[in-house]
């Protein structure tokens, strides 16, 4: 009765966030310039962006080992749901060689690779939201300014209540988390007076 109910929550949950993911890159190109605080290459540099290659490491087959699981940590549901960007929630999937080796005419990897490279690791999306409708420069602007419901377009307020999600009990690596000491390790804001003159600007302009 009690799983029931959980399912019942879950997929309610699962349904109300159907926004598409796009992945980290899509995100990169117009958020890491450094007059803007290079949010881009802060997250490059946290672990976050590590987060799937750490279940590669001689660690994670340790654990995986230890917990009897069949595939790899890297392909193991038990581990990707914390590890990748939207896994279970159309964002990350484990996909077979012939997916990843998929390349355009010029050779280089199709928009699918590139989209499912971009969900390893704890990207972008995995705390602002699945990104599709909401990464044009028009609503993005407009989120900024306050004139775009954000939630509307899968945009999502970042809180402790995010962080949690991963951040508990169920990490086979987990000791505590205290979010606001964790949350200062992770910070990548726009330079104080950055963001005064771009909200001065945009709001100028409408
Ligand atoms: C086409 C360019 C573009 C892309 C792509 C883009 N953004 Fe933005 N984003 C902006 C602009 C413009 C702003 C408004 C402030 C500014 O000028 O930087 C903004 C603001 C933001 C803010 C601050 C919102 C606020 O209210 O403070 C966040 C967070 C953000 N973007 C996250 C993302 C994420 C995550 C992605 C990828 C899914 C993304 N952006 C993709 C252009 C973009
Ligand atoms: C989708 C899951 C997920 C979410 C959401 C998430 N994290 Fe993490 N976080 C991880 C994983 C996985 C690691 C370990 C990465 C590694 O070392 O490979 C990590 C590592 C960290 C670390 C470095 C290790 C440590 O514990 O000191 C900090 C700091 C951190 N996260 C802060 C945050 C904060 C703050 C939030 C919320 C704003 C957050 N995380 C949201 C999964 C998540
Ligand atoms: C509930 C979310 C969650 C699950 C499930 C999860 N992890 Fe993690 N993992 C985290 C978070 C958050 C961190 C960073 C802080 C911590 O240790 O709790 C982390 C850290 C780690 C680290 C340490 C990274 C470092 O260098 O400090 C390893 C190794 C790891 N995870 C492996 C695994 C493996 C293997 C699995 C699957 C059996 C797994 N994790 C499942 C959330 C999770
Ligand atoms: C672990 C969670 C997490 C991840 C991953 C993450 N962010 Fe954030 N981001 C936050 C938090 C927390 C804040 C501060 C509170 C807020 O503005 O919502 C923030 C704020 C921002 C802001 C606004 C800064 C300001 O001063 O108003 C931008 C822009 C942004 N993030 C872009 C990105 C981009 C781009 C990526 C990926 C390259 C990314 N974030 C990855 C948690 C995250």
């Amino acid at each position: 009765m009690k799983n029931i109910f959980i399912l019942i929550v879950l997929s309610t949950f699962v349904f109300g966030q159907s926004f598409d993911y796009v992945g980290t890159d899509a995100c990169k190109m117009c958020h890491k310039s450094a007059k803007k605080g290079a949010q881009y290459t802060i997250w490059a540099d946290s672990p976050h962006a590590n987060a799937f290659e750490t279940l590669k490491s001689e660690a994670s087959a340790k654990i995986a080992a230890e917990k009897g699981l069949k595939v790899p940590a890297y392909q193991a549901a038990e581990c990707l749901i914390c590890h990748t960007t939207g896994y279970d929630n159309s964002g990350y999937e484990v996909r077979d060689a012939k997916f990843w080796d998929e390349v355009t005419e010029k050779g280089k990897p199709t928009k699918a690779v590139k989209r499912m490279t971009g969900l390893q690791a704890v990207g972008c999306e995995a705390c602002h939201g699945p990104g599709k409708n909401y990464k044009s420069s028009k609503v993005m602007k407009a989120i900024f300014v306050g004139t775009q419901d954000a939630k509307a377009v899968g945009f999502l307020e970042v809180n402790e209540a995010t962080c949690v999600t991963c951040h508990n009990e169920k990490s086979p690596t987990f000791k505590d988390f205290k979010f606001a000491d964790q949350v200062k390790l992770i910070a990548h804001p726009y330079p104080a007076d950055v963001k005064a003159e771009l909200m001065e600007k945009l709001k100028a302009k409408k």
